[in-house]
């Protein structure tokens, strides 16, 4: 069987893993966050078969079918395997649920919530292997794939919150008061969070991104600890087991402290979010990483000459050096598929040197 630690034969003639490499490219390779979904008709279609949302990313049937769909549609340089950032908790055998607002969780209360936690190992994830397998299967040979995971800061938000929140208090609060108990729960989602991008790397993954989506709540001291050296250590485990395979971080968020993380971290390229300029980008971070973004999503969902003049901008900062275009989040569900056509055409010209 294949152990994942080499690179698969021509794999790095595949352009998003030649940026992800450090390299410069005349047309800089793409993909969009969350680039399947509910903006995609045949997305809308496909979800309709499954009963809840927990069961289609279990469904290696459904769930590479909508990993496939946008590239089929548009033709990005890399899939993104379809799966959800809570799987990891449901894995570890926390209740999670998927809401018509969003995901539900049953809190972990602080202290005493993780005994129990993990006990049962993380086949529950096998499917998602098949998934990855069935996907890979399914791509064009110059398209990479990427698998994902949430850092473990923003699963623990969604752990201990029970759901999205507007003030992170019970995680930090949990954070503050007690930061070697919440450190045993970081641990917990840390080791999983390897086992997990290991499986996905050795059935077919040619890089992994880690999604921090709620790194810019926290404090400095905090950042360090619950953001950076958490991921520095997936990272680090990942490379000693499968050095060629590039991860990506997005601390989103993380403002200031976006070199911290770039320096320290580990990552090879960083997903850079909307708010972050991109001469500061250029200047601070592309010398040390390859940089992803960064779009404003509203701007795709806008379109026409609005979207025109952002991705211009964004180009004419970034495309000097290390690249991938991105957006500085997810597709937004109202976003007209017509505007990531749009984006696509609009990519595939060659990138002005103004
Ligand atoms: O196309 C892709 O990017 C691949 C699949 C993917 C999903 N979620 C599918 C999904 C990925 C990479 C994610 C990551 C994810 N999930 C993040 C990090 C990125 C971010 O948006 O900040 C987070 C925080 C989650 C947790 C999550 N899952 C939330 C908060 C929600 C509900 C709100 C929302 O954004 O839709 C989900 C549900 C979810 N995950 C959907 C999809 C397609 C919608 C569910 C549906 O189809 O009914």
């Amino acid at each position: 069987m294949e152990d994942g630690t080499e690179a698969p034969s021509g794999g790095q003639r595949k352009p998003l893993l030649r940026a992800l490499g450090g390299e410069t490219l005349e047309k800089p390779p793409w993909w969009l966050m969350r680039q399947a979904g509910r903006y995609l008709p045949e997305y809308r279609a496909l979800r309709a078969q499954a009963q809840g949302f927990v069961e289609f990313c279990l469904n290696p049937g459904l769930a590479s079918e909508a990993t496939l769909q946008p590239v089929r549609r548009f033709g990005m340089d890399a899939a993104i395997l379809f799966a959800d950032i809570l799987l990891v908790p449901y894995a570890l055998g926390q209740k999670v649920e998927f809401g018509e607002d969003g995901p539900i969780l049953e809190p972990i209360a602080e202290g005493s919530g993780i005994a129990g936690l993990g006990r049962n190992g993380f086949s529950r994830l096998d499917p998602v292997y098949e998934t990855v397998r069935r996907s890979r299967a399914g791509l064009p040979a110059e398209t990479a794939l990427i698998g994902f995971a949430g850092s473990p800061w923003t699963v623990a938000t969604y752990m201990v919150e029970g759901g999205a929140s507007r003030d992170f208090r019970r995680v930090k609060a949990w954070a503050y008061r007690d930061p070697q108990g919440f450190g045993a729960l970081i641990e917990l989602i840390v080791d999983a969070t390897i086992v997990y991008l290991s499986g996905q790397i050795i059935a077919g993954a040619d890089a992994v991104q880690l999604f921090d989506s709620w790194a810019g709540v926290l404090p400095e001291a905090g950042f360090e600890r619950w953001v950076i050296d958490p991921t520095r250590r997936i990272t680090a485990r990942l490379k000693e087991r499968f050095p060629t395979v590039p991860v990506i971080g997005f601390p989103r968020g993380a403002g200031f402290f976006y070199s911290r993380y770039v320096a320290q971290s580990g990552v090879d390229a960083v997903g850079i979010d909307t708010v972050v300029s991109g001469s500061f980008a250029r200047d601070q971070l592309q010398g040390r990483v390859t940089v992803q973004g960064n779009l404003d999503p509203v701007a795709l969902l806008v379109g026409g000459r609005v979207m025109e003049e952002e991705v211009r901008a964004i180009r004419g900062a970034l495309a000097g050096g290390p690249f991938i275009f991105n957006l500085g989040h997810g597709v937004l569900p109202q976003t007209p598929p017509e505007n990531v056509a749009a984006l696509a055409r609009l990519l595939g010209e060659p990138v002005d040197s103004a």
